[in-house]
């Protein structure tokens, strides 16, 4: 090849490899579903974790344990709260379910008489826990956090539903999220938010998206993965 087609050549890949990663495309909506991604050591656990949906496992009237799941659809949440209390990160993740549409709320529980042991969350009818909300960075989709807890999904049962069926239990680890405090049958876990619609609420519904925000969130999976 001559001297000046191989430069070309040259000036050609330069280009390519100084351009900058593809950017991920990141959308807003006041629709959002929660994703988990690694944030920790991964590690060999018998349900799938990275990519997978936040959603309620059913385990008494308006009760719902907060798990992952890879092959749902995932459950649509929304950010509620006045202008103000998402200023002062003091707004709620709420979903709607049931018949007529009533509000389930994200909710962390501390563990009362161990503040720093892991407990689960979970998805229950009526409001969420206040300030267990999605972060706000400068730019860019935020995570959801609750103070300084981290969140982890572990690998268990649940008794609802018996020795047989393996769950990813998404818990909130009070304590430091030093990879020492993770327990053998958990990963770390940051959960983002994926764009999606909210829909418009039936006549009749409990549950209002008067105060749903508008959030930064990622347009598709794979801008998470
Ligand atoms: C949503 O936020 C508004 C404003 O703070 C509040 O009045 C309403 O009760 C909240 N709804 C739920 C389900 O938390
Ligand atoms: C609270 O912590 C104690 C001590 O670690 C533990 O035995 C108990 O099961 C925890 N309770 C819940 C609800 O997780
Ligand atoms: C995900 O949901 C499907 C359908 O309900 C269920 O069969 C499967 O066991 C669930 N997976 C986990 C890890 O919970």
């Amino acid at each position: 090849m001559s001297a000046k087609v191989f430069a070309t050549i040259l000036a050609a890949a330069s280009v390519i490899s100084a351009a900058p990663f593809q950017p991920r495309a990141v959308g807003s909506s006041k629709g959002f579903k929660l994703v988990a991604s690694i944030a920790g050591a991964s590690k060999d656990l018998s349900v799938p974790i990275q990519g997978a949906y936040l959603e309620g496992a059913h385990v008494g009237a308006g009760l719902n344990t907060a798990v992952l799941n890879a092959t749902t659809q995932g459950t649509i949440f929304y950010q509620n709260g006045t202008a103000e209390e998402v200023q002062q990160g003091l707004s709620t993740i709420v979903s709607d379910g049931g018949t007529p549409l009533y509000p389930y709320g994200l909710r962390a529980y501390l563990n009362s008489t161990d503040a720093a042991s892991p407990v689960a969350l979970a998805i229950n009818g009526g409001v969420g826990t206040t300030g267990v909300t999605l972060t706000k960075p400068a730019s860019g989709p935020g995570e959801l956090e609750w103070g300084a807890a981290s969140f982890i999904a572990c690998d268990e049962t649940l008794l609802y539903y018996g020795p047989d069926w393996r769950f990813a239990v998404v818990k909130d680890l009070v304590a430091s999220p030093a990879e020492s405090a993770v327990p053998d049958n958990c990963v770390q876990i940051n959960l983002v938010p994926l764009c999606t619609t909210l829909n418009d609420l039936p006549p009749g519904s409990v549950a209002s998206h008067e105060f749903a925000n508008e959030v930064a969130c990622y347009e598709s999976l794979s801008d998470i993965n």
